[in-house]
């Protein structure tokens, strides 16, 4: 019996500003994805025939998601057993799932902060308490197990983490990994783990998934970052069966299934999912280099870390004061669409995506160059 109650949400400022915005600019330097593709490039690349799309019947799907879908997703991710795969509506479902499944009012949360928000104001509505696990802008945003490890007590109920991290592009070592893992055990908390970016990193290879080690870990995956198919809103879900199987009570009064249409191509994706990713880490490599040029070029206005993940980078506007109103300017008169750091209670910030494509980044970082500039000549 599920018994618990979503008090009060707050708004979810991220997809308040993406609403306000995303349809009304043109060059997208705020998303934090790649770039998407097209049917056209999808059904090329992935070798998906007319006929083959003929062939769905639009019946009912599994619960947990189709078993074809499900099975290329624990060979990907080396899960093994496809029991311990559900495949969600994109992981903010995953995140709905898992946070109405196993909180309750009262429940003693860690969180990230800054954090991708749904992360940690789920919990918040719920009714738990949160610990934030801070990542400072003077320490270069760089996670500290030792300062976690302080936070978790034997009354944690769930660590939410997320790496490679959004908005700062963070992430841990190895090693690392395996310590915040034993914590958690140690306790017997839920470890949330969301790879939301996790195979989107430049020096290092993608870590392993955390639910392959621990009975009480849930990893969250996507095909709306890596990949750029976010309007296919597919994402998955790891964990132990009985865990999904209380998810999957709660789907009863949701969305019930995905798409059969949907649970093909993105099975499809996975299955060639060598030959996606590569096409945009390249380009994300390429403008990464590009990025920190820019940043360079700067000098004292601008202030980053360099991203070890994902695509996306938390900038530090030095010499504005008002920064959600610069970014207000650069949508209504640029067309150009850049996240204030409002979104993730860091005002002085912006999140800058660079998975786009490099002509749009190019005009995009541009477009941006010549509103900080005014901004410094009307402060000195
Ligand atoms: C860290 C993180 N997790 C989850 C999501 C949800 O994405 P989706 O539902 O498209 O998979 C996002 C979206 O921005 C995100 O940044």
């Amino acid at each position: 019996m599920v018994t618990n109650t979503l008090i009060e949400t707050a708004p979810a400022l991220l997809e308040r500003w993406m609403r306000e915005y995303y349809f009304t600019t043109d060059i997208d330097i705020g998303s934090s994805g790649v770039e998407s593709f097209s049917m056209a490039e999808l059904r090329k690349l992935l070798g998906i025939t007319p006929a083959e799309l003929d062939r769905i019947v639009f019946n009912d799907s599994h619960t947990i998601g189709n078993p074809e879908l499900r099975e290329a997703l624990a060979r990907r991710f080396g899960i093994g057993d496809p029991g311990r795969v559900m495949a969600t509506q994109g992981s903010s479902e995953a995140i709905f799932l898992t946070m109405t499944a196993l909180l309750r009012p009262g429940d003693e949360v860690v969180v990230m902060d800054p954090s991708y928000q749904q992360l940690f104001a789920m919990a918040e509505s719920l009714g738990c308490r949160l610990k934030h696990w801070l990542l400072r802008d003077e320490l270069a945003f760089a996670p500290d197990i030792e300062e976690l490890e302080e936070l978790i007590s034997s009354q944690t109920r769930m660590i939410v983490v997320n790496f490679p991290h959004n908005p700062t592009g963070v992430t841990i070592s190895r090693e690392e990994q395996a310590c915040l893992i034993e914590m958690a055990a140690r306790v017997g908390a839920y470890l949330i783990w969301d790879g939301a970016f996790a195979e989107l990193t430049y020096d290092e290879l993608p870590l392993p998934d955390p639910s392959l080690y621990y009975e009480r870990a849930i990893s969250f995956g996507t095909l709306s970052k890596a990949y750029g198919l976010p309007g296919l809103r597919v994402g998955w879900c790891f964990a132990s069966p009985d865990i999904l199987s209380r998810f999957a009570h709660l789907r009863d009064y949701t969305i019930l299934h995905l798409s059969p249409l949907v649970e093909l191509i993105a099975q499809r994706a996975i299955e060639n999912a060598e030959m996606l990713l590569d096409i945009r880490l390249q380009q994300a490599r390429a403008n990464r280099r590009i990025l920190a040029d820019w940043v360079q070029e700067q000098e004292e206005a601008v202030s980053w870390v360099s991203p070890r993940g994902g695509v996306c980078a938390f900038l530090r506007l030095n010499e504005v004061t008002d920064v959600e109103a610069l970014c207000r300017h650069l949508a209504d008169v640029y067309k150009t669409l850049l996240v204030p750091g409002i979104c993730f209670s860091r005002p002085r910030h912006v999140r800058l995506g660079f998975g786009c494509s490099t002509p749009r980044l190019e005009a995009g970082i541009s477009n941006l160059s010549v509103l900080l500039k005014a901004r410094s000549r009307a402060a000195h």
